[in-house]
C-alpha cells in the first residue's frame, strides 16, 4: 500500500468523536495494556449497572478466565430498565418487515414486552440455568425472546432461521434445551420458511424439550401438538407486564452459539455475562463512536454472532436506536436498503463485504436515487473487504464523508479485536488497522514466535479480553485444544496475518478447514460429513473456491459408488440433500465427480491440492507425499 492510500479522518469528523485523535487512542491502548484490573474496572464501574461489585477485576487461570467474580449483574437490566427514566420514550427498536410493514418499540415498550414474556417462560417453570433453542426469523420477537431469557438467567441458544431441521436437532440435543421458542414461519423474497414444520421435525428426537413456544408470524397451517405447543399470544395475555431481572453472578452463563470448526461437529461458543457486556458496550463506544441521537443499523441476522452482539446487545446497552430489517437486500429492487437508510436517517451503517460487492454489482443508479446524507460512519465485518469494493462504499455510499471501520473478530471473541476508531486511525482499505485497548494481538511463525514486519504469519491473541469465550459447551478440553494449544499461552484465532510497516494488520484469511462464504463460517467437514451420507457417495472432499461476490464459494469433488449416475440429476439432489442437512446456505455452488481424490500415503485427502486446483487450475505446490500424481493431473484438466 502506498502512501497515497491511506485515509485520515476529516477534522470535522475528529472533532465530534467519542476518541478524538491518534493520541486519545494511544493512551487508551497503553493504559489499558499496562493497567488492565483498573482500566476495565474503572470502565465498568462508570458504563455498566451492577447490583453487587466484584471482587477482583479478573481471574486467569489458563486457559480459563473470569471477569467481575463476585459481581452480580444482569444483561436485560442492562440493556432495558438502566435506561428507562432517561430514554424510555426513545426508540429502541426500529423495525422493517420486507412486506414493508414497521414496528417502532420504545425503551417503555420493550421493557414491557420482555418483563411479560419473561413472565411466561417463569410461569412454565424455566429458572436460571435452563437451555432454550431460539429458532426465529428477524422479528422484534427475537430480540424480545433473547432478553427475556438474560432476564432470568436462561441459557439461550440462537439458531440462525435458515439452519435446516437436522442441524436444529443437532443443537438442541447438544445444549440438552428443553424449551424451544419459534415462529409458524418468516417471509424471505416473499415466500414463506416454514419454521414449526422444520421444529417439529427436528423434535421428534429431542425428547428432553417439553415446551415450544410458537409466535404467529405468517398465520399458515401448522400443526400444534397438544401439551407440547404453546401460542406466544395466548400464554402472554395472561401474564403482567412487570418482571424484576434477576441479579446473577458476572460470569453465569449468557448464551451458547453454534460455529463451525475444522470437525463435523459445530461448537457451542459460551459467552457469560459481565465481561460480554462490558466488551460489547466499549466497542459501540469506541468504534461505532455512538452518540445519543444515532440511529444505528446493523444489517446482519441475529442469528449470527454480529447480531447478537451488535443489533440486540450493544446498541440496546448504550442505549442507541438499533434498525432491524427483516428481508432481502433486492426486495423489491435493489435500492431497499437505501430506502431505509434515507427513511430512517441512518447514521452508522454496518454490513458485509459479500453484500457491499452484491450491492456494486447492480450499479450506482440505486444508491443514487436516495438521499444518504444522513450516514457519518459505515462498518465492515465477517472477511477482508477488497479495495474495490472499499473504494465502492467509501466514495457513492459514504461520499467521500464516511470513515470505514473494518472490523475484525469472530463468534469466540464475542466483540470487535481489531479495528480503526474512526475519529483517530489513519485507513488503509483492506487492513484492519489497530487493536482495540486491551486486546494484544502478534502475528508468529510455526514456532509461536513474533515474525518482523510485513511477514506472514499466524494471528494469535496474547492475554484475555472481557468479551471472550469461555469454553466450549461440554467440552473443555476441544476448548484448551483448539485455541490453546497451537501456540503456548495464546489464543489461536485460526486466521493468518501480516503487520505492515506502519504496524498495520492485514488479514489474509482462515488457515484452517474453515470456509468463509459470505461471511458465514462454514466447515469443509461439516459438509463433506452430510455428503458422504448420502446413498450414491462414496468420499466427498469440500474446499473455498475463491468468488467474486461471496468471497468464498463450497466446491465439492464427489466420488460415487459403482452403478450408472446422470450426473447433472444427481448434483441437483446432493445440493437439495446439503441444505436438508444443514441448511440453503450451505449448499455447494459447484460440484466435480472425479474418479478418484488425491490422497496422501496413509490415505488422508489432500484439500490443499484440491484447493489449488480450484483456485489457479493447476497444482505447483508440494506433493511428495502424494499416493498417485496420476488423480491430480486428471482433475486439474
Ligand atoms: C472469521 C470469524 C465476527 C463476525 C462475523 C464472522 C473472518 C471476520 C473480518 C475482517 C477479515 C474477517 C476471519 C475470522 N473475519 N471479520 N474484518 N477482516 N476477516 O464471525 O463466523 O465467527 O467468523 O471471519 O476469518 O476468523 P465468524
Amino acid at each position: 500500500m502506498s502512501d497515497s492510500s491511506v485515509y485520515p479522518p476529516s477534522e470535522d469528523f475528529v472533532r465530534q468523536a467519542n476518541v478524538s485523535g491518534i493520541d486519545a487512542y494511544r493512551d487508551l491502548y497503553e493504559r489499558a495494556k499496562n493497567e488492565p484490573e483498573k482500566f476495565w474496572g474503572e470502565l465498568a464501574e462508570k458504563e455498566l449497572f451492577w447490583f453487587e461489585k466484584w471482587n477482583h477485576v479478573f481471574e486467569w487461570d489458563p486457559p480459563f478466565v473470569k471477569w467481575f467474580p463476585g459481581a452480580k449483574t444482569n444483561m436485560s437490566y442492562n440493556c432495558l430498565d438502566r435506561h428507562l427514566e432517561k430514554r424510555g420514550n426513545k426508540y429502541a427498536i426500529i423495525w422493517e418487515g420486507e412486506p414493508g410493514d414497521e414496528r417502532k418499540i420504545t425503551y417503555t415498550g420493550l421493557h414491557r414486552l420482555v418483563c411479560r414474556f419473561a413472565n411466561v417462560l417463569k410461569e412454565r417453570g424455566y429458572k436460571a440455568g435452563d437451555r432454550a433453542i431460539i429458532y426465529m426469523p428477524m422479528l422484534p420477537e427475537l430480540p424480545v425472546a433473547m432478553l427475556a431469557c438474560t432476564r432470568l438467567g436462561i441459557i439461550h441458544s440462537v439458531v440462525f432461521a435458515g439452519f435446516s431441521s437436522e442441524a436444529l436437532k443437532a443443537r438442541v440435543q447438544d445444549l440438552g434445551a428443553t424449551l424451544v421458542i419459534t415462529a409458524d414461519g418468516g417471509w424471505r423474497r416473499g415466500k414463506e420458511v416454514r419454521l414449526k414444520k422444520a421444529a417439529d421435525e427436528a423434535l421428534e428426537e429431542c425428547p428432553g424439550v417439553k415446551d415450544v413456544i410458537v409466535l404467529k408470524r405468517t398465520g399458515s397451517q401448522i400443526e400444534m401438538k397438544p401439551g407440547r405447543d404453546h401460542w406466544w399470544h395466548e400464554l402472554e395475555a395472561e401474564v403482567s407486564d412487570q418482571c424484576e431481572a434477576l441479579p446473577l453472578d458476572a460470569e453465569h452463563p449468557l448464551f451458547v452459539l453454534y460455529t463451525s470448526g475444522t470437525t463435523g461437529k459445530p461448537k457451542g461458543i459460551l459467552h457469560t455475562t459481565g465481561g460480554y457486556l462490558l466488551g460489547i458496550t466499549m466497542t459501540m463506544k469506541w468504534i461505532f463512536d455512538i452518540k445519543e441521537e444515532d440511529v444505528y443499523w446493523c444489517a446482519a441476522d441475529v442469528g449470527w454472532i454480529t447480531g447478537h452482539s451488535y443489533i440486540v446487545y450493544g446498541p440496546l446497552s448504550v442505549g442507541t436506536t438499533t434498525v432491524m430489517y427483516e428481508g432481502a437486500p433486492d426486495t423489491p429492487a435493489w435500492d431497499r436498503w437505501w430506502r431505509i437508510v434515507e427513511k430512517y436517517k441512518v447514521n452508522i451503517l454496518y454490513t458485509s463485504p459479500t453484500a457491499i460487492r452484491a450491492l456494486l454489482r447492480h450499479g450506482d443508479e440505486w444508491p443514487n436515487q436516495h438521499d444518504l446524507s444522513s450516514l457519518r460512519l459505515l462498518g465492515s465485518v465477517g472477511e477482508p473487504i477488497n479495495p474495490a469494493a472499499w473504494e465502492w462504499y467509501y466514495q457513492v455510499i459514504g461520499k467521500k464523508r464516511c470513515p470505514i471501520v473494518d472490523t475484525w473478530w469472530q463468534t469466540e471473541t464475542g466483540s470487535i479485536m481489531i479495528s480503526p476508531m474512526p475519529g483517530a486511525v489513519p485507513l488503509k482499505p483492506g487492513s484492519a488497522t489497530f487493536p482495540v485497548p486491551g486486546v494484544l494481538p502478534e502475528v508468529v511463525g510455526f514456532d509461536g514466535k513474533p515474525v518482523g514486519p510485513n511477514q506472514e504469519g499466524y494471528l494469535v491473541i496474547r492475554r484475555p479480553w472481557p468479551a471472550m469465550m469461555r469454553t466450549i459447551w461440554g467440552d473443555p478440553k476441544r476448548y484448551e485444544e483448539q485455541y490453546w494449544s497451537r501456540v503456548p499461552g495464546a489464543y489461536f484465532t485460526g486466521d493468518a496475518a501480516r503487520r505492515d510497516e506502519d504496524g498495520y494488520f492485514w488479514i489474509l484469511g482462515r488457515v484452517d478447514d474453515v470456509m468463509n462464504v459470505s461471511g458465514h463460517r462454514l466447515s469443509t467437514m461439516e459438509i463433506e460429513s452430510a455428503l458422504v451420507k448420502h446413498p450414491a457417495v462414496a468420499e466427498a472432499a469440500v474446499v473455498g473456491k475463491p468468488d467474486e461476490i461471496t468471497g468464498q464459494a463450497v466446491c465439492a469433488f464427489i466420488t460415487l459408488k459403482g452403478g450408472d449416475h446422470d450426473h447433472e440429476k444427481l448434483a441437483e439432489e446432493l445440493r437439495e440433500w446439503v441444505s436438508h442437512e444443514i441448511g440453503k446456505f450451505a449448499r455447494p455452488k459447484e460440484i466435480r465427480f472425479a474418479e478418484a481424490l488425491p490422497k496422501t500415503r496413509s490415505g488422508k485427502i489432500m484439500r490443499r491440492l484440491l484447493r489449488e486446483i480450484v483456485t489457479t487450475k493447476e497444482v505447483t505446490g508440494d506433493v511428495t507425499t502424494l499416493e498417485d500424481f496420476s488423480v491430480v493431473s486428471k482433475l486439474a484438466k
